[in-house]
């Protein structure tokens, strides 16, 4: 990417719904988990490209918490395919400094999964560079639900005062509380929605909707996005500066 005075702004937090990977696979007369195989290939080079571009959070739609809905051999697929891609990327991870982290509920991911998401979370805490931010068993609205849960016991406990809630108070209850909104949100494969994608946090990000799925993705098209934003107009619900 271009540098000096006109170098596009690098948003610092990106979240990507990664979509397309069966319809790429399909479109090629491939079974559909070999467009998720693809798309781990994507997830290297876009992870790779973000960390050299100096953006602080990158947070990936992994697996959604209504993804269970699939036929039961490519929900297998998909968490071995993740297991082998969390231990796979261990030293890249390490080795970019990366920290590791997911949001979502456990509850349901194998064994397996919750133990190498673990030990790659603990490996990487004190890494210094970009936080990578798997969403995995995520939805949206459970993650709202998990912290107005947790809110409502603390408040019967006396830990927190009803009338004291706001919107810092409540996001202390989310998955990730130390996390800034994303500033980019990119969906490939066409669709434009949000499909229960950080709801709470995408409230003045930034949406950019590519037809190219997730495997033929490129680090070409990620600028493409960059730019685009960088070229955008953010007033958070004020006006422009005179
Ligand atoms: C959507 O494509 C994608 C998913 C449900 C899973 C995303 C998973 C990966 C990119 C690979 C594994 C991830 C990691 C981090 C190794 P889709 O199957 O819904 O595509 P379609 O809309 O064409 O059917």
């Amino acid at each position: 990417m271009t540098t000096g005075p006109e170098a596009p702004k690098i948003p610092a937090h990106i979240a990507v719904i990664m979509d397309g990977n069966g319809r790429w696979a399909k479109e090629k007369g491939l079974h559909r988990v070999r467009g998720h195989e693809e798309g781990a290939e994507t997830v290297r080079r876009i992870t790779r490209e973000c960390t050299r571009l100096g953006v602080k959070r990158l947070t990936l739609y992994a697996f959604s918490s209504d993804n269970w809905k699939r036929p039961a051999h490519e929900v297998e697929f998909l968490m071995a395919l993740l297991q082998r891609y969390l231990a796979g990327e261990r030293r890249e991870i390490m080795e970019n400094r990366i920290r590791f982290r997911t949001i979502g509920r456990r509850t349901g991911l194998p064994d397996e999964v919750r133990r190498e998401i673990d030990d790659l979370v603990e490996v990487s805490r004190t890494n210094p560079g970009m936080v990578l931010s798997l969403a995995l068993n995520y939805g949206g609205r459970e993650e709202i639900v998990d912290a107005a849960r947790r809110i409502a016991e603390d408040a019967r406990r006396g830990i927190v005062d009803p009338a004291a809630i706001d919107e810092v108070t409540f996001g202390k209850y989310l998955y990730d509380p130390g996390a800034e909104d994303p500033d980019l949100l990119i969906r490939t494969g066409g669709d434009v929605r949000v499909s229960n994608f950080l709801l709470w946090q995408i409230s003045y990000t930034e949406l950019w909707v590519t037809p190219v799925k997730w495997p033929d993705f490129t680090v070409e098209l990620l600028r493409e996005a960059i730019r685009d934003f960088s070229a955008r107009e953010r007033r958070f619900g004020g006006i422009a500066d005179e």
